[in-house]
């Protein structure tokens, strides 16, 4: 199957991966355009858009903060929150929204937790395209007032992305091309910038493990490809190299921590979902199997942390890394540090955290604005 055209997911209803057939030009390290300093630095491992497609608010490229060394351990901090629009989920956008408008789409929707509805309200604003974001009742208000100022079509149902997504279903228009993380295969191609990125910063070595926040978890398999893309073509060394992958989640929604408990090749929906982390309040992942598949690959590791001690560990890594980041980060924080405690996470490694998007448009708890 070539890039060409409208592509969503496998006919059996599984994600799409890009799989590029490097041929001749097989692209090296030269190859990086250096002097841009947004994630299309990396085209020459892209897939190919032309430049009056493309679609580019400046994503991606930020910076990794040496952080701290926290029990002999080293921890980076990857600050996702300077992009454009607050979160890591630009990288998939800029990706996604430019092959969106190579393939002559006009109008396209996804269902949200809140970051990725902004960024795809505010990238099709930019192409010319016609967003619909369905986000859940629970949105807090400073998300449905950037979405809307975007001009996008708004609409809330229900309690959690999976709910949005329902509604979502109920209301697609004629022609209204499906967005939803790994309904398509370009979101994956952006955010995997990610791991070339990291590679990058560190002179083309790795660290022993990266901790992601994950609900969707196309940050996560997305890191995973570039590390498999970057060791085929020579870039860093080959998968003994490869840092163990970790999925962060709350006990409010772990679906994927069930799972790799269970020894499960595939996770269960979870049930009443609540986290303050709202981007991993995602019961049921369209790709559970893929980041599944991905963390035992890498002899990694899934967490779930107490969902009451989050907004503390979120203050904390923010005081740590000085980055003001979202209740995803307090969730990585507490689960670096139930590995390094349980010796998992060892003295003299190195670990990145991305912390993946601002605290801005989340609300804090009553008790804590009074
Ligand atoms: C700030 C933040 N962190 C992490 C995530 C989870 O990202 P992914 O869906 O790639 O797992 C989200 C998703 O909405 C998010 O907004």
């Amino acid at each position: 199957m070539s890039q060409d055209g409208v592509l969503t997911t496998c006919e059996c209803g599984k994600p799409l991966k890009a799989v590029f057939d490097w041929g001749a030009t097989t692209p090296d390290r030269n190859n990086i355009a250096g002097e841009n300093n947004s994630l299309w630095r990396y085209r020459a491992v892209l897939p190919p858009i032309e430049n009056d497609h493309i679609v580019s608010l400046h994503e991606g490229w930020t910076p990794m903060i040496n952080g701290v060394i926290h029990s002999g351990v080293s921890v980076l901090f990857k600050d996702e929150s300077v992009n454009p629009t607050g979160s890591f989920k630009d990288r998939g956008m800029t990706m996604a929204v430019s092959h969106a408008k190579r393939s002559g789409i006009t109008e396209l929707c996804l269902p949200s937790a809140g970051n990725a509805g902004v960024s795809a309200a505010i990238y099709c604003d930019t192409a010319g395209i016609t967003c619909h974001v369905f986000l859940p009742e629970t949105i807090p208000a400073p998300f449905v007032e950037v979405t809307e100022k975007s001009g996008a079509d708004l609409r809330l149902g229900g309690r959690t992305i999976a709910d949005a997504a329902a509604k979502m279903r109920e209301s697609m228009g004629e022609g209204w091309f499906d967005l939803s993380t790994l309904k398509e295969p370009f979101r994956v191609e952006g955010k995997k910038t990610l791991g070339y990125e990291i590679a990058e910063q560190l002179d083309w070595s790795l660290p022993d493990a990266i901790v992601y926040p994950t609900g969707g978890g196309t940050g996560l398999v997305g890191m995973w490809k570039a590390f498999n893309e970057m060791s085929q073509l020579g870039w860093i060394d080959g998968p003994a190299a490869f840092p163990r992958m970790v999925v962060a989640q709350s006990d409010g929604c772990a679906p994927i921590v069930k799972a790799f408990a269970d020894g499960s090749p595939q996770h269960e929906p979870w049930v009443n979902s609540h986290t303050d982390a709202l981007g991993l309040n995602v019961p049921a992942p369209l790709g559970g199997a893929w980041i599944l598949k991905t963390v035992r690959e890498s002899n990694g590791m899934a967490v779930m942390v107490d969902e009451n001690k989050v907004m503390d560990a979120t203050a904390e890594v923010n005081d740590l890394s000085g980055i003001d980041g979202s209740c995803e980060a307090g969730v990585s924080w507490l689960t670096f540090k139930t590995l390094v405690e349980a010796g998992w996470i060892k003295k003299g490694e190195r670990v990145v955290i991305p912390i993946t998007g601002g605290a801005e448009r989340y609300v804090l708890h009553e008790s804590e604005v009074m």
